[in-house]
Order: structure tokens, then C-alpha cells, then sequence
């Protein structure tokens, strides 16, 4: 047996054990002054105040001015990707917008070209990068997605990517499957035979690999209707794939009704929402997915979260690590735009960054808090004043630890 004491934190982080919502959000339970976590074989043991601490343990960390809280769970990524698109970052610079690049066959068709030209085991070694590079900065769990294939061959060669980096890293990974994330150009004439794909080609080989955990569309004027993205959520259930779907970026169209009405895990983006997507969500278990990130790299105005929040819903947040929306995967970052740019208070954000994250991948029950038998995903901040200062000092992870199932990463590995 293995053990880690963490002991007279400044405080512990314990979060809630399963999902919050509307105003309970904003309560973060913790404990005060003197806190101690015990960590056994990778999972929480046991946590508690100075006077009940253990004397005993494998590895034992001096916690002062310092606090403990659950490694975040980013629900939302794209980080299997080939290249970069930084020509396109200047294009907007100079005054085009994402969805003109798009519609010139730039955006994701231009990842997509890049992705078929790169072999599995460069996408695999460029992807590990990534992956570490994000762990060091808290992320304690995180999904990926497919979508830059657009082909049977592509995107599977993504997903088997996606189950080596499962069968290798030391954070838990869901896999999504994307196909339908653009249609490409060799289909522009004929939507129906992508879909078709999709449906009688690409679903089935996901589902005898058993690639993928979920089912996204990207439901948008320039990606998939509303109708379209229906009837590809019901092929992925038939599949064995629940859906998480892209909806909401950039018009309100009935995609989160219909997300909603097919029992969604959650809906993402929602930088655009109307009264009739909150009322749905609200009769929904479906959780509303911000990925603040993207509107701050698009110059896209953010999601209304106060509203989102007033209705009662349980928010959760990720970053969308990808080349044309968002190139980062810095939790930390997201926080600070939560905080800055929707006004979620710094609890609020914590919660969203955590538990409902685990809740927006179906891992309540492992992740997301700090509770017994839960995962030891923790992160060890640096000398702060006050939780409140992590999203503050925007642009610093303020990280001293990151423990991934009980065991300290490295944090100035490379690669
Ligand atoms: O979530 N909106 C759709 N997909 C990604 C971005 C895709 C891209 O531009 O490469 C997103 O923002
Ligand atoms: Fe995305």
C-alpha cells in the first residue's frame, strides 16, 4: 500500500460529491485552517482537521499557505489535431470572419487535409505533448474528440490515437467521436452520402473497435441542421454512443430542444441562447457546457452564464482545445474568463470546473471532489492569499503539485 498525507493546508477543497446547479453553485465546501487529506493507492482515504491528522504515511507534504483542491476534468477537447492554423488567426486579424474561412474551405477542412496527410504515430507523439503539457497545468481527467478525419479512415485513425493515449496516461480519458463536424469537400454536393457514412460505415467500425464513449455533431448553419443532427444522435445510440453536442456557437436554430428531448449528456458551447433553450434545458438532466475560451479567441460575444445560472441549471466548463477555436487547453485560463467575462463567481467557476465537469462525463462517482474513495486527481496551489486569487492572477496556473492517482507529476518534464 502507497500513501500521501497532504497536511495544515491552508485549505481543502472538498467541492460537492455529485453535480450542482443554479444558485447551490455558488457554495464550494471546504475546510478551513489545518486541513489534511490522506490519499491511499491512489484514491482519497480520508480527510480532516489538525487535531484528527495521521502521523504515518509513504510521503508526507507540508500543505502551509497552500490549497488543496479536485484536478480539474476538461469535458470538451479537440487535442488530436495535425498542425496548426495561426495564417487563419491573421486572416481574422485582417478582418474575415471564422465562418468565411470556413465556407472557403478553411477552417476545419483545412485540419482536416492536414490530418490525412499525418501518420498515426506523429499525431500520437504530437497529442502526448499536448496531453502533458496540460496535466502540469491541473487538468486531472479530460475527453477528447475525433472530427478533423472526415473520413473512415481518418477518424478512426484519430480514435485509435485517442485509445493509446487512454492506455498510456495517467489521467482517465473519454473518447467522442466527431465525423459529423463538418461535411467535406468531397461531399459537398451530396450531404445525404456523408451522413451515410457516418451511419453505415463509420458508427459501425467505432462500435466493433469500441472507439468512442460518445456521440458529437457540431448542429450550426454551417456544419449539421437541426434535423440532421437528430437523426445522427439516434445512429450513435444504435451504436452504443450517448451525445454531447456542439450547438449554440453561432445562431440559436432548436438544437438544445432536440439535444434535450434525446437526453443529451450535455450541450456545448451556447455562446447564442434563447428562453425556449433554457426552458428545455431545465426539463432536461442535460448540463450546459461553456467553453469561454472560444469566444475570447473569436472576438464572439459569451455565453449569458448569470442567465444560465438564475434558471437553475448546473454549468460546467472546459477549454475546447483545438487549432481553429481555441488553441489552449489551460483550465486555469478558463476560470479567469469565467469569472472576468460571465461573472461567475470564483466558486462557481471551481464547481464547473470540477464536479460538473465529472458530471458532463458520466464520473460523479470517481472524480470532480474530494471524497472518499474518489480518485486522487488533486491539485497543490502555490502560496496563496486566498482561493479567490487563482482566478485573479489570470495567466498562471499558481501550481506547486499536480498528484495524478495519489502520485506526483512532474511538472517540468517536457514532452
Ligand atoms: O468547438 N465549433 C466547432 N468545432 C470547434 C472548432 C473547430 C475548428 O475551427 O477547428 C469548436 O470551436
Ligand atoms: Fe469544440
Amino acid at each position: 500500500m502507497s500513501s500521501v498525507l497532504i497536511h495544515s493546508l491552508k485549505g481543502l477543497v472538498l467541492g460537492h460529491p455529485r453535480r450542482v446547479s443554479g444558485k447551490n453553485m455558488a457554495d464550494l465546501p471546504q475546510l478551513g485552517e489545518g486541513a489534511f487529506l490522506l490519499i491511499e493507492d491512489g484514491l482519497i482515504r480520508k480527510t480532516g482537521l489538525q487535531n484528527e491528522r495521521p502521523e504515518r504515511a509513504d510521503l508526507i507534504i507540508d500543505g502551509s499557505d497552500r490549497f488543496a483542491l479536485p484536478g480539474w476534468v476538461d469535458s470538451h477537447t479537440h487535442l488530436v489535431f495535425a498542425g496548426s492554423r495561426e495564417a487563419e488567426f491573421v486572416d481574422r486579424i485582417n478582418g474575415l470572419s471564422y465562418q468565411e474561412i470556413a465556407s472557403r474551405g478553411g477552417g476545419i477542412l483545412n485540419s482536416a487535409a492536414r490530418l490525412a496527410e499525418m501518420s498515426e504515430e506523429a499525431l500520437l507523439r504530437d497529442a502526448r505533448i499536448r496531453l502533458n503539457e496540460v496535466i502540469r497545468s491541473g487538468t486531472g481527467a479530460i475527453e477528447i474528440k475525433s472530427g478533423y478525419g472526415l473520413s473512415t479512415e481518418s477518424e478512426l485513425k484519430i480514435l485509435r490515437v485517442i485509445r493509446q493515449l487512454k492506455a498510456e496516461s495517467p489521467i482517465p480519458i473519454r473518447a467522442t467521436f466527431l465525423g459529423a463536424h463538418s461535411v467535406p469537400a468531397t461531399y459537398k454536393a451530396n450531404r445525404e452520402g456523408y451522413i451515410r457514412l457516418i451511419e453505415e460505415e463509420m458508427l459501425p467500425a467505432i462500435a466493433a473497435e469500441g472507439l468512442a464513449e460518445y456521440m458529437d455533431v457540431f448542429c450550426e448553419k454551417v456544419a449539421f441542421s437541426v434535423a440532421e443532427t437528430q437523426r445522427l444522435i439516434e445512429a450513435g445510440y444504435k451504436a452504443g454512443l450517448k451525445p454531447k453536442i456542439h450547438v449554440n456557437q453561432f445562431y440559436s436554430m432548436g438544437g438544445i430542444p432536440m439535444a434535450c428531448s434525446c437526453n443529451a449528456i450535455s450541450v456545448d458551447h451556447l455562446e447564442v441562447i434563447s428562453n425556449e433553450d433554457i426552458e428545455a434545458l431545465q426539463h432536461s438532466n442535460t448540463i450546459a457546457t461553456l467553453l469561454p475560451s472560444a469566444p475570447f479567441f473569436l472576438n464572439d460575444p459569451y455565453p449569458n452564464a448569470r442567465a444560465l445560472l438564475d434558471a437553475g441549471l448546473a454549468v460546467a466548463l472546459a477549454t475546447d482545445y483545438n487549432p481553429g477555436s481555441t488553441p489552449s487547453g489551460r483550465m486555469g485560463f478558463v476560470l479567469s474568463l469565467a469569472c472576468l467575462k460571465m461573472k461567475m463567481l470564483p466558486a462557481e467557476a471551481i464547481n464547473a470546473a470540477t464536479i460538473n465537469g465529472a458530471a458532463a462525463l458520466e464520473w460523479e462517482d470517481e472524480l470532480g471532489s474530494i471524497h472518499p474513495g474518489k480518485r486522487a486527481n488533486i491539485l497543490l496551489t502555490e502560496k496563496i492569499p486566498s482561493l479567490d486569487y487563482l482566478p485573479y492572477r489570470f495567466g498562471s496556473d499558481q501550481l506547486s503539485e499536480v498528484l495524478v492517482g495519489g502520485k506526483l507529476f512532474p511538472l517540468s518534464q517536457k514532452g
